[in-house]
């Protein structure tokens, strides 16, 4: 375990920023099942949902404010009294409870509103004043961060260390961001916002560019000690940052990103199955850690180098993701060692002969078909060892 400077608390927003997706919408019931799998595999913050924005909403995070049992429980509101009294009704149940406010501080966000940026910086010191007279744990937003002038952004960051945040989140809300810039913009901010080492520092991206995992722990690297993300990746356009790639990130290249989570992988692939089923939104096969083919071989050679040594072609074990174990394909690309692996599995022996009269049946229907299931395997055994 490292030390507490190394530590990276895991803000999981799948019921919130996740479910935000057109067409992911939750059940009740599924919300508190994901909320209490999430709780036991090690989240820290678990962030249950935006309660004004709907009576479904307030009902499903009172609840999971209420059944949670080491997580803290958050909710989103608005940069108004109304959404963050709502959210406080929702989230005091819970043991840990934290409001999470924001507010848009870019030039196209301010334009929304119609804020100065004086009424803006206002509104920010008063709205999370009001927060923390009702809870100790305060999460404060700019939204669309990375897109802000940086003395607007400092200037507002100190306003809200201030007025009494004790996380402050910096959203890379469009995906615009690059590793590099994420990294200097959190490292920029701790070193020159007054009282920034009074307070966490956490990162939210998303991937319209495909660089929010990247993004996310280039802002470690920085100082962040926050990531906010999602089961799958779920999440508005292309998603969010995914929990489990920086979840594996940290812990399969723990050497050069020495920092620690409080997450049991081994959990990581029951959840996805069910953020999958739940939200209707189907893993993608390529997926990193947790699509169908992140553990499955279908190339001869590969089969063969994983046959004898499986970290030939796996940098992490099934295991420490939660599969039992790694999947040997069989299609038009599989070789010998394979077919007869996989054959001894299914409890045949075969002599040299009959596995090479195999072989050539077996290339010759994987050619016809994408691939090769076991009860075909055993009907091309059966048949061979017929007309012996
Ligand atoms: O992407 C974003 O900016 C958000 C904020 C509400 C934190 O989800
Ligand atoms: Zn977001």
């Amino acid at each position: 375990m490292s030390n507490d400077e190394n530590r990276v608390l895991i803000f999981d927003t799948t019921l919130r920023d996740g479910e935000q997706s057109p067409g992911a919408t939750m059940s009740h019931q599924e919300k508190l099942e994901i909320a209490g799998l999430l709780d036991d595999m090690g989240v820290d913050i678990i962030e249950a949902g935006f309660p004004i924005a709907s009576e479904g909403d307030f009902a499903a995070v009172s609840e999971i404010a209420k059944n949670a049992k080491n997580a803290v429980i958050c909710g989103l509101s608005r940069a108004n009294f109304k959404d963050i009294d709502r959210c406080w009704e929702a989230v005091r149940h819970a043991k840990a409870p934290r409001i999470h406010t924001f507010i848009g501080t870019s030039p196209l966000h301010r334009a929304i509103p119609n804020l100065t940026m004086d009424e803006m910086a206002e509104r920010i010191h008063d709205t999370v004043t009001h927060a923390r007279n009702l809870c100790d744990n305060v999460q404060w937003s700019p939204m669309d961060a990375t897109r802000t002038e940086w003395e607007y952004l400092a200037r507002v960051v100190d306003i809200a260390i201030r007025a009494g945040a004790t996380t402050i989140n910096i959203p890379d809300t469009v995906g615009y961001t690059a590793p590099n810039e994420s990294a200097d913009l959190i490292r920029r901010l701790i070193a020159e916002v007054p009282g920034a080492d009074e307070v966490v520092f956490s990162t939210h991206c998303h991937n319209d560019l495909g660089m929010a995992t990247a993004n996310s722990l280039a802002a470690v690297a920085g100082g962040a000690r926050q990531i906010e993300c999602t089961i799958n990746g779920l999440g508005e356009r292309a998603g969010n940052t995914a929990l489990e790639e920086v979840v594996m990130a940290m812990k399969v290249r723990h050497d050069i990103m020495p920092y620690a989570t409080g997450i049991d992988s081994t959990k990581i692939m029951n959840i996805s199955r069910r953020v999958a089923t739940v939200s209707g939104f189907a893993v993608q096969f390529n997926k990193a850690i947790v699509g169908k083919n992140a553990f499955a071989h279908e190339s001869g050679i590969h089969q063969d180098g994983m046959l004898k040594n499986a970290e030939t072609f796996e940098i992490m074990r099934p295991e420490d993701v939660g599969l039992a174990e790694t999947n040997i394909v069989m299609g038009k690309h599989s070789g010998r060692a394979a077919l007869r692996s996989k054959l001894s599995d299914l409890g045949y022996h075969l002599a040299d002969n009959q596995l090479n009269d195999v072989f050539v049946r077996f290339k010759a229907l994987a050619d016809l078909k994408k691939e090769v299931f076991d009860d075909d395997l055993i009907a091309l055994v059966t048949d061979s060892t017929a007309t012996d």
